[in-house]
């Protein structure tokens, strides 16, 4: 076992509302394997209080920091991190002039890979320590992400994006072999160490019905793996896929009609929604990747955190990069909150700052289906039994910081702090494991 002495935040489990912080000034922090061999909290609480019963286990002095989740990217886009900061009018040009010519390159598994290595070792610097990722259509761009992945012991779902139209050539694959492909990927990846799968529609414009139905038919035989995709970013979008699907009640519901929505799907944007949408994804028990850096970039739209509360749909934090500007969770943050008060049902909306964290960590692990609940593994907490995924933050990381932090009169200050003041320099470290990475 190893213990940590600092400062620590958690969300309790049994108050509510669910996104309630717990925090200890002096906390200790006590890792251990579980008898599957995986890191996992084996207690957590007052350093006064725990410190005699565990004396005999080393333990690292951490006063001064704050020891807290890695924090869980709910959706984004490997093959994208180049594409970042590439201005377009909206969605859709963005995709044709920038995103498929970049995707393109991912034919080439040397590409893949060194593309692979960067953007996992990005994701530790920013303290992101579970990832749900878009590959590109070729085979070679999901091996490459797995491996760096495990090399690196990131909890990492990823899958081969299915696009079988209206892309240009050398981005799109075949809709009978990019299904078979999937099969085969599942059964070589999901499960492994700490990986997933995700089976991937790119959203449902880029696929046909045939490649749609087969992914419907992949999510029913496969309840364990993951499903993701894009909805209701952009008007455009949404009169586009409404003109190839008119059959489906929305946009949304295409998805459930093909029977792509249920526990474990996840959907970015989720934006332009009428309540039978929201009750949809309520339902069916999906999840929304709320990816405000992007929304703004895009010029997409702001989701309506209040209509999502009303009834009651399961969402995250998402950086979706390459359409999102930053890796940084602070960022996303903080775009969720100005996001939170603008075009909202109910104006003026101020998210909490332990309803921001929550969002990237314990929320986004409930979002996943990855909350402990029914047997499976739980992050994106460090409460006894969580993977002990966390990141150690420095609030005198910067001059700035420091004189803020300093002045913060209660966890809501100290969090708002970080959230609106703080970047990449904030993570001293990132543990994964009892791995320092
Ligand atoms: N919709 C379909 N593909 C994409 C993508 O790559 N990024 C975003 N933001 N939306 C999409
Ligand atoms: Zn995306």
């Amino acid at each position: 076992m190893q213990a940590y002495r600092a400062a620590l935040l958690r969300f309790a489990a049994d108050r509510a509302p669910a996104h309630s912080a717990v925090y200890e000034e002096d906390g200790l922090l006590l890792v251990g394997p579980d008898a599957r061999g995986q890191q996992v909290v084996q207690a957590v609480g007052p350093y006064a209080q725990l410190a005699p019963q565990f004396a005999q286990v080393p333990c690292e002095d951490l006063r001064g920091r704050l020891i807290a989740p890695g924090f869980i990217d709910l959706h984004n886009h490997y093959p994208q991190t180049d594409v970042i900061a590439s201005p377009a009018e909206g969605l859709l040009p963005w995709l044709e002039n920038y995103t498929f010519p970049e995707e393109e390159r991912f034919s080439n598994p040397d590409y893949c890979a060194q593309a692979a290595t960067f953007f996992i070792a990005e994701l530790l610097r920013n303290g992101v320590t579970t990832s749900l990722s878009f590959a590109s259509a070729h085979t070679a761009s999901v091996h490459a992400l797995f491996e760096a992945a495990r090399q690196q012991q990131v909890r990492l779902i990823t899958g081969l994006c299915l696009m079988d139209r209206h892309a240009p050539d050398g981005v799109r694959n075949d809709t009978e072999q990019s299904l078979l492909d999937t099969e085969a990927l599942i059964q070589q990846w999901h499960g492994v160490d700490r990986l997933g799968y995700a089976i991937t529609p790119r959203f449902a414009p880029s696929c046909s019905h045939a490649q749609l139905r087969g992914a419907g038919e992949l999510a029913d035989r496969y309840p364990q793996v993951w499903i993701q995709s894009h909805v209701a970013e952009n008007k455009d979008e949404i009169r586009w896929a409404r003109e190839l699907f008119p059959q489906s009640r929305s946009y949304l519901a295409t998805y459930a009609d093909f029977g792509l929505m249920r526990e474990r799907a996840i959907y970015a944007h989720c934006i332009h929604f009428d309540d039978e949408d929201r009750a949809l994804m309520k339902g069916t028990g999906a999840a929304a990747a709320v990816s405000p850096t992007s929304n703004l970039f895009l010029g997409s739209g702001f989701f309506d955190y209040a209509g999502a509360d009303r009834v009651g749909m399961r969402y995250g934090l998402a950086s979706d990069v390459g359409g999102g500007t930053s890796f940084c969770p602070f960022h996303t943050m903080l775009a969720a909150y100005v996001v939170g008060r603008e075009g909202q049902t109910k104006p003026g909306l101020s998210l909490k700052p332990q309803h921001l964290w929550w969002q990237h960590t314990a929320g986004a692990a409930a979002a996943l289906g990855l909350d402990g609940r029914s047997g499976h593994a739980s992050i994106g907490n460090l409460q006894p039994g969580c993977e002990a995924d966390f990141v150690v933050l420095n609030p005198k990381a910067t001059p700035l910081l420091a004189r803020r932090t300093a002045r913060a009169n209660s966890l809501d200050e100290l969090l708002f702090a970080l959230i609106v003041l703080g970047d990449d320099r904030l993570v001293e470290r990132t543990v994964v494991s009892k791995r320092t990475v």
